[in-house]
């Protein structure tokens, strides 16, 4: 049998491999958007294998480490105190441990459907008892302070004494990401430990700089033969760590049944009084797991009747059930429980310590996927930008600029957490990490307000919050710009693009390199879209935004007189080029590098482990030019590009997608996403071979070991988009819902709906038709848009559009 299987709504392995476990532990993370546990098995503490961490959404602690004599500080999402120990032991013998048994069978399951983790092991121990042992975890998608665990060991061949043991875990610290271990990963402080009533336990922990507190209490309870089972309890309080023992007698195939429930709140939370008091009362209150698990349940068929999408065709049955898995994880990630907690999605998810928790740009890779079904949530998480803008706006200042500079990496407060060195583990150096010059990252929140807005009609947030985000943005692009008079063009020196292994010009000292192409274009793009926001707003609201920003009228003139000169860099061939002065950089010889090294995702850590510097060379680590095509269709990218006088023939998009994605190597996991869906319509082979990629990059850990560290939420996201918006040609433009489908020939029909401006919308798409039907909605008509012609259509009404010349109907 395979060690692993994926059927529609399951993830399924076959047997136990501590190698894998820890990608595992990512991949079976359960979560709610407010906190994760990993999918780590209960009766294990940290080590080896094991690295059971659990993610508060926004529980963020600085620290500070000393690297080769010098002090850097670094903000980490904390890996909070350990809810799951639970284990048990026969007569005095060793505690059951996965390592101290033999295994007669094992899987470990995940059930995407209803959100449970299960576990189903036959072992036998030294002593040759044999054991069943059926274990099911939750954390609560209904009650966001709630988790569960039930655990059915029933003993085989053999009648006893048994001990189980239940504790909170508070000896923990950050410690997941091999590359991080020589920085301080000490964030936590036990406070206290005790009872609540007979059943429970807690602990309190706080963090030692952010000073967030955390409260957990565990009710544990035993039943045989669905009776409460006669037992002793015995509490023990060690260091930083709370347990309960409970003995009892178990018979021969006779099931005990445990089950542990958690109650977790923090001092991050609104509505309560303290964590410790809402966390007794919340174990007081909870029900047991089989109640508990009903109304997880529930919460989960809601969801994912907002959430799925259901292809058809033999050659994409191995896409759906990864697709859902990709939504699985978005939505646990970031669920209405995000919301009002100034939050937003960090990079590699609740799923483990990768890149520290931080926020990325990789929002634009996740935002539209919510935008179209979860706009709520959507809006809540730009929330968590506009509640940063006193940072960004220090930033800018600080650098010499106007308006607001949010940073390349984000975490509590919005300063640049971007790290000042990172340790390349091909060479085992530490080397300075110039990432942060990235400030493409702004105009990835301004692209994100827009969409929002195109989805939803919001007027009310973009006039208050969205306005003022462009706003500020639009005025530090226009600030950043400078005026070259040789070329009557404004221009940007010294940045980065999305493009990471570029950080500045083989012979200069200063960092950053010049015009990036993406950048430039994005730079324009805010610039235009923020005036004309701002007639949209009318003349009073427009006129109190810009004396609350000290927005001048000659501010708005330049600003639209850089949305019409921006310089855009071209190749003597006439290609876009990635930045100014790409020409005359050295080719790489791929094929060779290739045969050398096999995979060369991250060449720039290859070359530097053998002293040569990627800035020499014409490769890129993802997409960056591309980027353009991704997020702009051919129409907008033409009207962007006359309106900066630039003559822009679309014919041109296929010869450019060919020459970077031969120079890429897509040493990010959002390369593939970008390359797929940029040549969807050109090269549909390719695309649909990228696109496996891109649904192999955690569950197949392709990047070689990234996966334990966190999923990679961005390419997750961008996957399930690819379906949603680039095969149907969804494109929110001017209050219009344009589609413009192309299905790739492996898939035979497309089905999901969609929430638009109010609306929502079942889409059904195959290779003859596209029909859109307007199931429910609250607001006036929408309009539709296909092959040139707008339709208004309202509640109850449904168009088919034909895809083969016929007349829709
Ligand atoms: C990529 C960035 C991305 C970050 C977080 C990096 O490897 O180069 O574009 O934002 O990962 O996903």
């Amino acid at each position: 049998m395979n060690e692993r299987s994926l059927s529609d709504w399951e993830l399924v392995y076959h047997e136990w491999n501590p190698e894998e476990q820890p990608t595992r532990e990512a991949l079976l993370t359960l979560g709610n958007g407010y906190f994760a546990t990993r999918g780590a098995v209960e009766e294990s503490p940290a080590g080896g294998p094991h690295y059971p961490g659990t993610y508060l959404a926004g529980g963020f602690n600085r620290a500070e480490s000393e690297i080769g004599g010098k002090v850097i500080e670094n903000e980490d999402l904390v890996n909070w105190p350990n809810w799951l120990p639970l284990t048990f032991r026969c007569e005095g013998g060793e505690w059951f441990d996965l390592a101290g048994v033999e295994l007669l069978d094992y899987t470990h399951r995940l059930d995407l459907y209803r959100g449970v983790m299960h576990r189903r092991i036959r072992f036998r121990d030294r002593a040759d008892r044999e054991f069943e042992l059926e274990t099911r975890r939750i954390v609560h998608m209904d009650d966001p302070h709630i988790a569960a665990i039930s655990w059915v060991v029933t003993p085989l061949n053999w009648s006893g004494a048994v001990e189980i043991r239940s504790a909170i875990d508070g000896r923990v610290t950050n410690n997941g990401v091999a590359r991080y271990r020589d920085l301080n990963g000490r964030h936590l402080e036990v406070e206290e430990t005790g009872h609540v009533g007979e059943e429970a336990v807690f602990l309190t922990a706080r963090t030692l700089q952010s000073r967030i507190r955390m409260a957990q209490a565990i009710r544990t309870r035993v039943w045989i033969d669905d009776e409460p089972a006669a037992l002793e309890r015995r509490t023990q309080s060690e260091q930083n760590r709370i347990s309960q023992s409970l003995s009892l007698v178990a018979e021969k195939n006779k099931p005990v049944r445990v089950e542990k429930v958690l109650s977790l709140y923090t001092s991050r939370d609104l509505a309560i009084s303290e964590p410790a008091f809402e966390a007794f009362e919340g174990i007081r209150h909870a029900a047991d797991f089989e109640a508990l698990l009903e109304r997880h349940q529930q919460a989960w068929r809601r969801l994912w009747r907002r959430a799925d999408l259901e292809l058809a065709g033999e050659e994409c049955i191995p896409a759906q059930p990864v697709l859902r898995l990709h939504l699985f994880h978005l939505l646990q990630t970031a669920s209405m429980h995000s919301t009002r907690r100034d939050v937003s999605i960090p990079a590699r998810g609740l799923h483990g310590e990768g890149y520290r928790g931080h926020i990325f740009w990789d929002e634009l890779f996740t935002f539209p996927y919510f935008n179209l079904r979860l706009p709520a949530l959507t809006q809540a998480l730009l929330l968590y930008r506009y509640e940063r803008l006193h940072w960004a706006r220090r930033a800018a200042k600080e650098a010499g600029y106007k308006g607001a500079m949010f940073p390349w990496q984000s975490g509590s407060d919005g300063r640049e957490e971007s790290q000042v060195l990172h340790l390349n583990p091909e060479s085992g150096r530490w080397i300075p990490d110039n990432s942060h010059t990235q400030r493409h990252v702004n105009a990835a929140i301004a692209y994100n307000v827009w969409q929002y807005f195109q989805a939803t009609d919001d007027m009310e947030f973009l006039s208050f919050y969205g306005a003022e985000m462009l706003i500020e943005i639009a005025q530090f692009w226009a600030s950043i710009a400078t005026y070259n008079p040789d070329r009557e063009r404004y221009e940007i020196r010294g940045v980065m693009g999305p493009d990471e292994f570029h950080t500045r010009y083989p012979d200069r000292e200063e960092l950053g390199l010049d015009n990036n192409a993406y950048t430039n274009v994005m730079a324009a793009w805010v610039l235009k879209t923020t005036c004309a926001m701002l007639n949209m707003l009318g003349e009073d609201r427009k006129a109190e935004l810009l004396q609350l920003l000290d927005v001048s009228p000659e501010d708005l003139l330049r600003w639209q007189d850089i949305s019409e000169r921006m310089f855009v860099p071209f190749q003597t061939s006439g290609l876009i080029s990635q930045f100014e002065g790409w020409d005359s950089l050295e080719e790489l010889d791929w094929d060779r590098l290739r045969e050398k090294h096999g995979d060369i995702q991250r060449l720039d850590r290859i070359l530097e482990a053998e002293g040569r510097d990627m800035n020499h060379y014409k490769a890129t680590k993802q997409a960056d030019v591309l980027m353009l095509f991704f997020l702009f269709s051919a129409e907008e990218l033409s009207e962007i590009f006359s309106g900066l006088g630039y003559d822009f023939d679309p014919a041109c998009i296929p010869e450019n997608v060919r020459y970077y994605l031969d120079r890429t190597s897509h040493g990010s996991s959002l390369s593939r996403v970008v390359h797929a869906w940029v040549l969807a319509r050109t090269n549909r082979e390719r695309s649909w071979d990228l696109f496996q990629d891109a649904l192999a990059s955690d569950l197949d850990d392709i990047q070689g070991g990234t996966t334990k560290e966190g999923i990679h939420l961005g390419a997750m996201a961008g996957t399930v988009d690819l379906m949603q918006r680039c095969y149907t040609g969804i494109e929110m433009r001017d209050g219009i819902l344009w589609l413009n489908p192309c299905l790739p020939k492996e898939l035979k029909e497309l089905n999901f709906c969609v929430h638009y401006r109010w609306h929502w919308l079942h889409i059904h798409l195959d290779h003859e038709t596209m029909t859109v039907s307007f199931e429910k909605g609250w607001s006036c008509a929408a309009r539709i848009g296909f092959a040139g012609e707008v339709y208004e259509m309202c509640a109850g009404d449904q168009k088919r559009f034909s895809l083969n010349g016929e007349k829709s109907s």
